[in-house]
């Protein structure tokens, strides 16, 4: 069907979003990742995930054309400019200053991936957790990361974004194999039992959710010294 997983082609643009890529990888967004304008991936996130055009997703993807010098639109590869959106301390992605920013690492991923141990999901609280935990691993690799209130507002984002997409936006718990095969695949694990939120997600059951993640995190600026900034390709 129009909607199936494949496994992109050498020559198709992915990137450090496993969100982005997985819509791509069904066919949501175009499969050669290119060419994405800001109508295009706000439909493919509201028809793949139920996630709508909300100021939030609107916001992103406007952030995501500065990292291009197209007039209009982007390819997945082109949101890893490092500093507009990508960002270090991912949860599945090394940081530019220690090698590969845009593809999957397993080691980076076992963090997230170990997280909340003895119970089948991960929730806001284990995600909060996770940040935390994520930034004192990276800091001994890169002391200098940056780490200012810019980054850590897109972590707690992204955070939201497995566990809406992935799990319930309501009770903000995540099935792990769900979550796990998200970013590990970049397949919706339809096969496995997932289906996309029954809920709408909007700004409001979505801001409460990142407020408890938000909640479950301790944080202080630290690092290479910089005030939040945003830049442009
Ligand atoms: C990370 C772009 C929507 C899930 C990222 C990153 C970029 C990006 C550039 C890399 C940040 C980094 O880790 O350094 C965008 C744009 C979006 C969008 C422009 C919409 C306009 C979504 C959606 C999902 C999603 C709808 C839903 C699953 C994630 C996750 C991460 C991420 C989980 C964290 C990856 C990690 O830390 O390793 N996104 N994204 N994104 N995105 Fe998206
Ligand atoms: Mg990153």
């Amino acid at each position: 069907s129009a909607h199936q997983w494949q496994a992109p082609l050498p020559t198709d643009s992915r990137g450090p979003c496993p969100g982005l890529n997985t819509l791509a990888n069904h066919g949501f967004l175009p499969r050669n990742g290119s060419n994405i304008t800001i109508p295009v991936v706000l439909n493919a996130i509201k028809d793949g995930f139920n996630f709508y055009p909300t100021n939030l997703l609107r916001t992103a993807a406007k952030i995501g054309l500065l990292a291009t010098e197209n007039a209009d639109n982007f390819s997945l590869e082109e949101l890893a400019l490092h500093g507009t959106l990508e960002h270090d301390v991912s949860l599945s992605r090394s940081d530019l200053s220690c090698g590969d920013h845009i593809h999957f690492n397993a080691t980076v991923f076992a963090t997230l991936k170990n997280s909340n141990p003895g119970v089948d999901y991960y929730n806001a609280t284990s995600a909060g957790q996770v940040l935390v935990q994520r930034l004192a691993e990276e800091t001994i690799l890169s002391p200098n990361l940056t780490n200012t209130v810019k980054e850590l507002t897109v972590r707690i984002v992204e955070s939201g974004f497995y566990l809406s997409v992935m799990g319930n936006v309501t009770t903000g718990a995540a099935p792990k194999k769900f979550v796990q095969i998200l970013f590990e695949q970049e397949r919706l694990p339809i096969e496995e039992g997932w289906h996309r939120s029954e809920v709408p997600i909007m700004d409001d059951n979505f801001g409460t959710l990142i407020m408890a993640i938000g909640k479950a995190t301790t944080w202080a600026p630290s690092g290479n010294i910089v005030c939040p900034w945003i830049r442009l390709q």
